[in-house]
């Protein structure tokens, strides 16, 4: 495989471009916005020159990478020669519909279709295509050049064909993919968002201070980040979508989204992206 087509060049995706290119295979950027485009490609310039100046790159690399990188804002034209499609647009069910059921149409009968979702059902967003056997979760952690996990989800109707090839192929980009079947949250996040949702409450309960409350889960469990300072970088409005995905899919209470959350997203604080959250950015 050496053609790949990454949808959407928000944060994920241009990382997601990023690791691809910097492991030699070619890259069409697709997003419905120029000016977003331009930004990825300058963001993804900056994230290798740190990795040049760290010395984990050389500058030849470098160079090479951000030739193998093509942006498009033409879904059909740039998904034409890929081999698979990554897709990481907003964070919406509908959308996501959308898109695969453009990207069953246009691309390659052979073509694996990938998303990124870190929540939504893959064997929902296979339903809508020809090639069900051909959908699957490829979920990248965030910063995508830095984080080791591939989270590799099988949707009911995944092949094991599929799952292998997707395996190995996360494994020739230096990542340490882990196979997870589709159910709400898949694990990383079934796992993580109630954690981050007990912070949020325990905030609104008085019980400690936002630095009080990420210090105790950074210095006492060796966390890289305290669980709001990682709610505020993953984006507040993200946080809350995948609580209500895993509220509604368990119908359990113990995902009920802390209303505090609720209130902050309303009045628009979704975290580092928005200049405020539990913390204030400049
Ligand atoms: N591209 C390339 N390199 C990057 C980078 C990027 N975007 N961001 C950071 N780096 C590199 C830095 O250059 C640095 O490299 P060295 O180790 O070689 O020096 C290294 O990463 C660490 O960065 P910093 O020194 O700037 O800062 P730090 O030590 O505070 O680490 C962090 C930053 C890696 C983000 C760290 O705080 C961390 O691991 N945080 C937790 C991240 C996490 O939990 N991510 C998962 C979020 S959940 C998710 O993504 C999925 C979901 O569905 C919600």
């Amino acid at each position: 495989m050496k053609n790949i087509a990454v949808i959407g060049s928000g944060t994920m995706g241009n990382g997601i471009a990023h690791v691809f290119a910097q492991y030699g295979y070619k890259v069409s950027l697709i997003d419905v916005s120029e000016d977003a485009l331009k930004k990825a490609v300058a963001t993804i310039d900056k994230n290798l020159s740190r990795q040049v100046e760290k010395g984990t790159l050389t500058a030849e690399n470098k160079q090479q990478a951000l030739s193998l990188i093509t942006t498009f804002t033409d879904l059909k034209a740039g998904i034409a020669q890929a081999e698979l499609v990554v897709e990481a647009a907003t964070e919406n069910v509908d959308l996501k519909l959308n898109i695969f059921r453009e990207l069953d149409a246009h691309a390659a009968p052979d073509a694996i279709l990938a998303s990124n979702t870190s929540s939504i059902s893959i064997t929902k967003i296979a339903s809508v295509t020809k090639r069900p056997g051909k959908v699957i979760g490829m979920h990248f952690m965030n910063p995508v050049p830095v984080m080791k996990l591939v989270e590799v989800i099988r949707g009911y109707t995944t092949t094991d064909v599929v799952t292998q090839t997707v395996m190995e192929l996360s494994r020739a980009l230096g990542k340490v993919p882990v196979e997870v079947n589709d159910y709400p949250g898949f694990v990383a996040n079934r796992i993580l968002m109630p954690m981050i949702n007990e912070a949020i409450c325990t905030l609104h309960e008085g019980v400690a201070g936002v630095e009080e409350i990420d210090t105790v889960m950074k210095l006492g469990m060796a966390h890289p980040m305290g669980p709001l300072q990682l709610a505020d970088f993953i984006g507040l409005d993200v946080c809350l979508a995948i609580l209500q995905v895993l509220f509604q899919g368990f119908g359990n209470p113990k995902y009920a989204p802390c209303p505090l959350l609720v209130n902050m997203v309303q009045a628009g604080h979704r975290g580092v992206k928005s200049g405020a959250g539990f913390y204030a950015y400049a």
